[in-house]
């Protein structure tokens, strides 16, 4: 398998400007390296302000590091331009409704990173749109509806359509189904793994959910106060865990009963 993403020692410090500490340096990410393989998924896992977040910010380019580097396909991504990342890198959020533009119908919503970010006309942009639709379980009127009028389960298919719809070869989901309904959420997840395989997409999720984790990811990177300390396969991380705080992530009680397909990675 191929190298697709190498993060090489990113760190992450933020400086308060104002506030009781103005000045203070907050150490949210630790330097950390890691490595994912083409149509791997990773997931990432810790505790509350483990830097979870933050990782995925820096993948997705919403944020950039302190220091160090992350390299697609050997490509640093600090000598990508926006429009390049935006091509190779999505995100999906976890307020799938929040997200959406109120006042935008779902197709238009859907053509607005063809028009920036592809060399495709109108029609073709369209033509494209609908294909996503249908890729992601929408119908071709969705095209026309606006975000209120869909269901939380359509709305988070529609984000996860704006994602792909420009064929990136990553896509980062940030806690992305807590807030959905346990069988939404489970048939949101498969819809993952379908694109997964059908396109080569490349996962990186952040969740709390043990169940899901070892049902979808290939690797999985455990995080403790701003530190990474513990990273590997699915199956080596739940057989030999190292670390308590890993063997509590992945042991711990399902908090979700999803009826998931019934392939497991782990
Ligand atoms: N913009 C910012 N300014 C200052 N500190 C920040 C900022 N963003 C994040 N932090 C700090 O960095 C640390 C890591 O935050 P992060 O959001 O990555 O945690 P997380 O693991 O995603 O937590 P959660 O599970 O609650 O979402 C926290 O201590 C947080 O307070
Ligand atoms: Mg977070």
């Amino acid at each position: 398998m191929s190298k697709l993403l190498e993060v090489k020692d990113i760190c992450k410090y933020y400086v308060h400007k104002d506030g009781w500490m103005p000045g203070k340096r907050v150490v949210a990410l630790e330097p950390l390296s890691f490595s994912l393989n083409r149509g791997e998924t990773l997931a990432i896992m810790g505790e509350t302000g483990s830097g979870k977040s933050t990782i995925a910010k820096l993948i997705a380019g919403a944020e950039r590091p302190s220091g160090g580097d992350i390299f697609l396909n050997g490509q640093a991504m600090s000598s990508m331009s926006d429009q390049q990342r935006c091509r190779h890198v999505r995100m999906i959020f976890q307020d799938s409704l929040r997200s959406l533009n109120p006042q935008i119908t779902v197709g238009k919503q859907l053509c607005e990173p063809l028009i920036f970010n592809s060399q495709l006309n109108h029609e073709e942009q369209k033509q494209r749109v609908h294909e996503v639709l249908r890729k992601v379980g929408l119908l071709p009127d969705h095209f026309h509806f606006y975000p209120h009028m869909l269901a939380s389960g359509q709305q988070q298919r529609v984000c996860i359509a704006r994602a792909i719809v420009l064929e990136p070869q990553i896509v980062v989901a940030d806690e992305a189904f807590v807030a959905l309904d346990p069988s939404i959420r489970a048939q949101i997840i498969n819809l993952i793994l379908d694109l997964q395989e059908d396109m080569g997409i490349s996962f990186i999720f952040v969740s709390h959910s043990a169940e899901i984790v070892k049902h979808v990811s290939d690797k999985i990177l455990i995080m403790h106060r701003g530190k990474m300390i513990e990273f590997g396969t699915t199956k080596a991380l739940i057989n030999h865990p190292e670390e308590q705080l890993t063997k509590t992530l992945l042991h711990s009680e399902h908090k979700y009963k999803v009826p998931l397909h019934s392939t497991t990675k782990e």
